[in-house]
């Protein structure tokens, strides 16, 4: 892999930012866009524009089939065993709340029990609140350790027969964990209960099979692997997706109605009300289509040896904390400076053209269990270099001097 190269493919990191070079290392919030992805939108909207599975004028056929060959990609993508199984939504957020309002309607009942592990991210918690907790349902917590890992010794015994659905990331957006998926899978699948994988922070960095895994419900966000923002996918088997009720209702999602009773689409358009974003779902298709050309092993060998650098250098400075020490981790380095809150160190390094995330990143348990307000969080991608990652210590050296002394 050659990352100068591929670097030159990412036009928005040429530029410099109050006069330096940019240092983009928020990438487990957003990545940045190859050139390609950003050709194909253009083209999308310049060439095709046109409201899909809705007519029968050529463009409105072109725009179908790029959608509909954009969910064959992510099918093969993910290895799903069919097409039905893949909805498109907005992103890793709208997929679990589809999962978690359908869900909840059909299988909970007062009294029932869900299991959450402490280190998710805000969207794999509160949807559970406001639809299962809501109806009754109560909210069991696997806890992890001071290293960021989950302790799944504990799993069996939050395991009940009222236990509906076990809710897990597979990568933390904080510490940077990889949680053994497999694992917690298998557990729960010895007491028939479904497991929702969050891979929002793992499809860029890991390869997922979901038959493999053998996962029920997983959830993505393509945003955060190089295409646009506004579209992402629910995964279902679709045993339980013939099952469950759709989400929202509209156009596309119907078969037939009428003002007594209205039947339902087949999958997947049974939970694609409204008009679907073709142009998103084919940015998907184009990124998922550069990451396998550069091979997403490449990627993730790149991005540990970015993380493994960083960590070492980081810990070299003194008075640093890292949070987040897991075995299995992707490159995600959390961290704060001793004596200085994360924000101020945020903005000292955003003067110096250093892109990094701070605060609480969505996962607030997290920071309770540490007893901290936030953290500085740096994320690294398959176009971060070993000289960012100087300029990163550098400048936290730089803002120890000025907030610690
Ligand atoms: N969930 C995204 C992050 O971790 C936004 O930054």
């Amino acid at each position: 892999m050659n990352i100068n190269e591929l670097r030159k493919d990412f036009p928005i990191l040429s530029q410099k930012i109050y006069g330096h070079n940019l240092v983009y290392l928020d990438n487990a919030a957003t990545t940045q866009k190859p050139q390609c992805v950003l050709d194909s939108v253009m083209k999308f909207y310049t060439v095709y524009n046109s409201n899909i599975h809705r007519g029968v004028h050529y463009l409105s056929e072109k725009a179908t089939e790029i959608y509909e060959n954009a969910r064959l990609k992510v099918k093969d993508f993910i290895n799903a065993k069919s097409r039905s199984e893949i909805i498109f939504t907005k992103g890793s957020t709208e997929a679990i709340n589809t999962l978690a309002y359908s869900f909840s309607l059909k299988y909970i009942k007062p009294g029932d029990e869900l299991i959450i592990s402490e280190m998710e991210h805000h969207s794999n918690i509160v949807p559970w609140q406001l639809y299962a907790q809501n109806k009754g349902a109560v909210i069991k917590v696997l806890p992890f350790d001071n290293n960021g890992e989950l302790l799944l010794d504990k799993l069996e015994s939050l395991i009940t027969e009222k236990t509906k659905i076990i809710c897990v990331t597979f990568v933390s957006n904080t510490l940077g964990t990889v949680n053994d998926i497999e694992k917690i899978i298998k557990k729960a699948h010895e007491h028939n209960i479904p497991v929702l994988v969050d891979a929002a922070q793992a499809i860029q960095h890991l390869k997922i099979d979901v038959q493999r895994l053998d996962c029920d419900f997983l959830a993505l966000s393509g945003h955060k692997i190089y295409a646009e923002t506004g579209i992402g996918i629910l995964y279902g088997k679709e045993k339980y997706l013939e099952e469950l009720p759709p989400y929202q209702g509209g156009g596309d999602m119907i078969k037939n109605v009428s003002f007594e009773k209205t039947t339902y689409a087949e999958l997947p358009l049974k939970f694609e009300a409204g008009t679907s974003n073709f142009v998103g779902a084919g940015s998907l298709h184009t990124a998922l289509d550069y990451v396998d050309r550069i091979g997403i092993e490449n990627i993730s060998q790149h991005e540990k040896q970015l993380l493994d650098y960083a960590t070492n250098k980081v810990e070299e400075i003194g008075g640093i904390t890292i949070y987040g020490r897991a075995k299995n981790k992707v490159s995600v380095l959390s961290f704060n400076v001793d004596g200085a809150h994360n924000y101020d160190v945020g903005m000292i390094l955003d003067k110096l053209g250093i892109a990094v995330r701070t605060g609480q990143h969505c996962t607030e348990p997290i920071m309770t269990h540490f007893s901290i307000p936030g953290t500085v969080r740096a994320s690294f991608a398959l176009y971060n270099t070993f000289e960012e990652v100087d300029r990163l210590v550098e400048g936290i050296k730089r803002a120890k001097k000025m907030l610690v002394g």
